[in-house]
């Protein structure tokens, strides 16, 4: 009987079904009144009480191990045997969370799209630059403070290869590879050493704007930020241009907007004085024209250059820097746009 136990055990073990119809048709055959395993039993009673002792144990291990591995089959086969499932189709999908878009990619999205329509072209450039692509070609002195260790990440140690601390590298590159007319954007992120506080961070965002062509005057850089502004934070808003410095452009301005709180009246974020600033911009220095081989003689241009995070910030009134790298979801998911 032993023998006949090892031979069913062995049936038993290389079962292996491919649907629900074959596991009953098993389980008839090895379990139900008439089964195999039942007809041991049967048999058992024959014994002598020594034999039963060992024979006893046997069967039931036997009987034990076919319930579990059918029992196991089956749960393993409703899942994909759709013939024995019965499927509850009024039963409410499985919802799963939408993910949303970071604040500084919608915003810088939308200025891409902004400049896009008046024909500017996405261009893009490395964040581990050279100084000549951040510093030299942009007309910065060999003293500028900028060069300092206290605002540029060093990666040699001869202070040649750096983390760019301005999108205005890509300018450079573009001029000095490009043929005008040029028309780019390089939008990406810029480092400084700073202090990482509600105002500065070492990492931010900037979006860089280059026009090279004959003719291109002051008036078309107003005028292209003017309609910048406009689409951004709304057609009432103005803009003002104060004159400022910039190693290169010349002359150089910063650009503010009518404060998108108070609309120019005066409130404590604009700090009563009714504009709030947005970036810095000019026309291209013939220097760097001249440096890069374009001839200042024949061709002009305007640039500009802003920090995303500061346009997220006056577009949404967030008020600390920080929270745009701290990736807390609360934060987060207030962002729910399709841009
Ligand atoms: N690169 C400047 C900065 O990081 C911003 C800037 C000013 C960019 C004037 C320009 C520009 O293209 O013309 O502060």
């Amino acid at each position: 009987m032993i023998q006949r136990i090892k031979e069913l055990q062995k049936l038993v073990e290389e079962f292996s079904p491919v649907n629900i119809a074959e596991i009953e048709e098993f389980r008839l055959k090895f379990l139900s009144k008439k089964g195999l395993i039942t007809e041991l039993f049967n048999d058992f009673r024959t014994l002598n009480p020594e034999e039963k002792k060992i024979v006893g144990v046997e069967i039931n291990k036997l009987k034990q191990f076919t319930t579990d591995k059918l029992n196991e089959l089956k749960s393993s086969l409703v899942v994909s045997d759709n013939s024995e499932v019965e499927l509850d189709l009024s039963r409410p999908g499985d919802s799963f969370k939408l993910g949303t878009r970071h604040p500084i990619s919608i915003v810088r999205n939308e200025i891409i799209s902004i400049f896009t329509r008046l024909g500017f072209v996405v261009g893009d450039g490395a964040e581990i630059e050279d100084d000549d692509h951040n510093f030299s070609k942009l007309n910065f002195p060999d003293d500028h403070p900028a060069r300092d260790m206290q605002d540029t990440f060093f990666i040699s140690s001869d202070m040649n290869v750096l983390l760019r601390t301005h999108t205005s590298s890509v300018q450079a590159h573009e001029m000095s590879e490009l043929k005008p007319p040029i028309r780019s954007l390089a939008p990406g992120r810029v480092y400084r050493n700073e202090a990482i506080s509600a105002r500065a961070h070492c990492l931010f965002h900037q979006i860089e704007g280059l026009y090279v062509d004959k003719n291109v005057s002051f008036a078309d850089l107003k005028q292209t930020l003017d309609y910048f502004a406009k689409e951004m934070f709304g057609e009432k808003t103005k803009i003002r241009l104060r004159p400022s410095y910039f190693p290169f452009t010349e002359p150089s301005a910063e650009v503010d907007v009518s404060c998108t709180l108070c609309g120019g009246k005066g409130c404590n974020v604009c700090k009563e004085t009714g504009w709030l600033e947005i970036l810095g911009c000019g026309m291209v220095d013939p220097n760097v024209f001249e440096t890069a081989g374009i001839d200042p003689n024949v061709y002009s241009g305007f640039a500009f250059g802003m920090g995303i995070e500061r346009i997220t910030m006056l577009k949404y009134g967030i008020k600390d820097l920080r929270l745009f790298f701290e990736n807390d979801l609360r934060f987060l998911e207030q962002f729910n746009t399709a841009y």
